[in-house]
């Protein structure tokens, strides 16, 4: 899923559209902890930084806020542009990188990134410039996954253990969900809290809706981790625990974290 790193070069912009629906839909519960920790009054500007499609900048609007979206893909921000048109939304939209944004110290009273850290070069530096384009009081609310967070039920622990390892091998900071309150606070935000949901998947159909036994068992081989022959052995495994309905396994999918630039706020 790297791609999103750079969706205009991929080729795959379509497809990676199509992801970002079926995503809008599943990640519900979650995007609703994020709108209800944002706590922004009515009527004032909040960023969504790496605002893909424009999903969120709809809801945004729809609450009474003035929603701004920046996004390094153009692909990406013509979704938005439609998007909101389509519902006859006002369109604040910015071409740039998350780590050079091009608004003036203070600009927000909030800013939300959704699933967007996990694809930068410099997760910490992108917090920088959220950090500073808030205004003194202002909210941050972050949501990103945790790759490394599958759990699988196997006889064969130390095998789920390599293929687990082996899950968002080519997302670059696959772990950023559990560093989220560290980044957070070296960021210089304050009031850091997060959540966690913890998912139960009970049979591997399910479970592939959001990551590939497949893909990550081959990972596990192709990278030494494992033998082939164990890695397949797992896949059987896990094929007739789904089959016998024992299959379990359970993955971090969301860290939600919310936090507050310091100083007075002049709300
Ligand atoms: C997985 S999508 C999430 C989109 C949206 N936040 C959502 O939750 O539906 C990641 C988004 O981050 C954008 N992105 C990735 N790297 C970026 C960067 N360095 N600066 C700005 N946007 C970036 C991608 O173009 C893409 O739109």
């Amino acid at each position: 899923m790297n791609d999103f790193a750079d969706v205009d070069r991929s080729g795959r912009g379509p497809e990676l559209l199509d992801y970002l629906d079926h995503a809008h839909h599943g990640l519900s519960a979650p995007k609703n902890v994020m709108r209800t920790r944002m706590a922004v009054p009515v009527g004032h500007g909040v960023l969504d930084l790496g605002c893909g499609a424009g999903h969120e900048l709809v809801e945004l609007e729809r609450a009474g806020l003035r929603a701004y979206g920046a996004d390094s893909s153009r692909v990406m921000l013509d979704a938005s542009r439609r998007r909101l048109e389509a519902f006859g939304l006002p369109v604040r939209l910015v071409r740039a990188d998350a780590h050079r944004l091009p608004y003036a110290d203070g600009s927000f009273a909030g800013c939300r990134i959704e699933r967007v850290l996990q694809h930068v070069n410099d997760p910490a530096a992108v917090l920088a410039e959220a950090h500073r384009v808030l205004r003194p009081g202002g909210s941050l609310t972050v949501l990103e996954p945790d790759w490394a967070s599958l759990v699988l039920a196997s006889g064969d622990p130390e095998a789920a253990r390599a293929v687990a390892d082996a899950v968002g091998g080519r997302v670059p900071n696959r772990q950023v969900g559990r560093h989220l309150r560290r980044l957070l606070t070296s960021a210089g935000f304050t009031d850091v809290r997060a959540e966690v949901e913890l998912v139960v998947y009970a049979s591997a159909t399910e479970l592939s809706r959001v990551i590939s036994l497949e893909r990550a068992a081959r990972a596990a081989w192709t990278g030494g981790l494992i033998p082939r022959g164990r890695a397949e052995a797992l896949l059987r495994e896990q094929a007739a625990l789904t089959e016998s309905g024992g299959f379990h396994a359970t993955f971090q999918r969301t860290t939600v974290a919310w936090a507050r630039r310091d100083g007075a706020t002049d709300r």
